[in-house]
């Protein structure tokens, strides 16, 4: 038992602290650069026909050279799975679908056409292929690192270089899993305040129990709950608070149908996320960068699709922050 423990606090720590995940994959050039890297975009998909919709797809491709070893090869399998599971949709067109493109992101360093480079991010991994060249000179990473090159293979279209397969599991398995619990929960939890809102309780309450909808960050919110003393105490209260909130206290007040009660235990959700991302007088700010506004907006898009205004859910603790101002 103690033994698990141990490893739930270890692997905690490792999600909430940035020195320490330094020690084990370096991050460059800023410690938060694999957060802040463009991986996804939003566009409207399938074009031209009645199925056109706005959706998060992916903005990086996952490139390497056939002379990897395997298990590189599993991480960069690793690292297009996570974000297919943060994305809604590959970006197809029925175009895309017709001529037989590829519809997965990840390619051979050789079949990567010209105009791919200009479309899209790269994330490089690894050494042995076309591309390591043109930005060797200005990684300055050493041993097991992560690092990203501004206008790396074109203008206007970042690198983000992947030095060996611990830095290729850790991009798979921490970070871009991170992600797509963290955004899929997000949405889901705006598209639950906005069911409350409407009234529609039996949706709501589907909503909190879709294992595709409302974990929000709970993975490492729950993970931090394992940790004990090595978190700040102050942080896990916000931590319990918010789980206790969402699923506990909401899914009683929707149960009892109290449309006032289900709205106020909502936003008091709500207040949780921004103690851990603005911090509050009591609460250290945990979240140490601004989100994007490419994919962390798509929630305006769903707030805006429920005919909602911003300030039905900003206001008070809760305003408008970060990219947004
Ligand atoms: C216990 C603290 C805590 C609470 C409560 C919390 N978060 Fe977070 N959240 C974090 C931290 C820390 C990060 C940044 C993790 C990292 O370093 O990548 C984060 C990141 C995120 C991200 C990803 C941002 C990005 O671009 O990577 C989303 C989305 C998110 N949180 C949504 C929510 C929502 C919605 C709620 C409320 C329902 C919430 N969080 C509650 C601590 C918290
Ligand atoms: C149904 C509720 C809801 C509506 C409506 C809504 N939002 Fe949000 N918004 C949220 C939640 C929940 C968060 C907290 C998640 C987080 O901090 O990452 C948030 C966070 C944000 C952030 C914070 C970014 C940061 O620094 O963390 C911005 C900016 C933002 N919203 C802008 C808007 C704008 C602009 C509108 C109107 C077009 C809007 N929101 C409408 C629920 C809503």
């Amino acid at each position: 038992m103690k033994r698990i423990a141990a490893i739930i606090a270890f692997v905690s720590v490792l999600f909430f602290t940035f020195p320490l995940w330094a020690g084990a994959v370096k991050i460059l050039p800023e410690s938060t650069s694999d957060r802040t890297f463009q991986f996804v975009k939003t566009a409207s998909t399938f074009l031209g026909t009645p199925l056109a919709v706005n959706a998060l797809i992916p903005n990086a491709l996952v490139v390497m050279g056939k002379a990897e070893s395997p298990n590189l090869f599993i991480e960069a399998a690793g690292i297009a799975y996570m974000l297919g599971q943060w994305t809604h949709d590959p970006g197809t067109s029925v175009k895309a679908i017709r001529s037989r493109d590829r519809l997965a992101p990840i390619s051979i360093d050789t079949s990567l056409k010209e105009e791919d480079i200009h479309r899209h991010n790269i994330i490089l991994l690894g050494k042995k292929n076309a591309y390591y060249r043109k930005i060797r000179s200005r990684l300055t990473g050493k041993g097991s690192f992560i690092q990203v090159v501004e206008d790396g293979l074109a203008n206007g279209r970042d690198t983000l270089f992947v030095s060996d397969s611990k830095a290729g599991f850790y991009l798979a398995n921490r970070r871009l899993f991170f992600k797509s619990g963290a955004y899929r929960g997000f949405f889901s939890f705006v598209k639950l305040g906005a069911l409350i809102m409407k009234g529609d309780f039996d949706a709501a309450l589907f909503d909190l129990d879709d294992p595709q909808a409302v974990r929000s960050c709970g993975k490492p919110v729950i993970l931090a709950m394992g940790m004990g003393s090595s978190v700040p105490v102050e942080m896990l209260a916000v931590a319990k608070k918010r789980n206790r909130i969402v699923f506990k206290d909401l899914r009683s007040a929707l149960k009892s149908g109290d449309k006032e009660l289900a709205l106020t235990t909502w936003k008091g959700a709500m207040e949780t996320c921004y103690a851990c991302h603005q911090g509050t007088a009591d609460v250290k700010k945990y979240r140490k960068f601004v989100p994007l506004g490419e994919e962390h907006g798509y929630h305006q898009h769903i707030a805006e699709q429920f005919g909602l205004e911003c300030s039905q859910c900003h206001s008070g603790t809760r305003s408008i922050v970060g990219y947004g101002n």
